[in-house]
């Protein structure tokens, strides 16, 4: 049985996100969608880590094969944890290939055994990202079909509040 791991800080959850778990699940026999608690990247997360797993789980409620887990560790002892062989991420431009190439190359470094592999955004989702999201939301744009509903409802709500 093949398990992959997909791993992202998903603050929020994409459509992009979306295809990618989606297109993954139809390759793999099992994925399981790893929600980092900490992001590594600056500034704290517009939502908690309950809110961002509970997003993951709305949205692929109907994937049969998909499980959501929120993880605060390595990801290769993450991908050990539950068993997972291969990492697989999305890549958008040319923009995101550094960054993903480094920790590819950290991962394998880290973990001989556990293989990254992309998925090509397709042109829909190329220049979509959480923080773009976040930007238009917060200055009252639609981000209506860039994220699932669930994400959409959340963001209004969220940003009502803060205003
Ligand atoms: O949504 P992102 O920012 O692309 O996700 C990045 C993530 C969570 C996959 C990455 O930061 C990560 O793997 N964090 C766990 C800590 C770790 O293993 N770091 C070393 C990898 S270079």
């Amino acid at each position: 049985m093949k398990r992959g791991l997909c791993p992202g800080t998903f603050d929020p959850l994409t459509s992009g996100h979306l295809d990618i778990i989606e297109r993954a699940a139809g390759i793999l026999d099992d994925l399981v969608v790893g929600v980092a608690l900490s992001p590594d990247k600056g500034g704290g997360p517009l939502f908690s880590a309950a809110e961002r797993v509970s997003f993951v789980e709305e949205a692929t409620k109907h994937l049969t094969n998909v499980t959501v887990r929120p993880f605060d560790t390595l990801l290769v002892d993450f991908a050990h944890e539950i068993e997972a062989t291969v990492i697989i991420k999305g890549l958008r431009a040319v923009t995101d290939f550094e960054r993903e190439f480094q920790m590819a190359q950290l991962n394998y470094r880290l973990d001989r055994k556990i293989e990254t592999m992309f998925i090509m955004a397709i042109p829909d989702y190329m220049y979509l990202s959480s923080s773009a999201v976040k930007e238009i939301a917060r200055h009252g744009g639609s981000v209506k079909g860039l994220v699932p509903d669930v994400v959409h409802d959340a963001l209004r709500q969220r940003l009502a509040r803060s205003h």
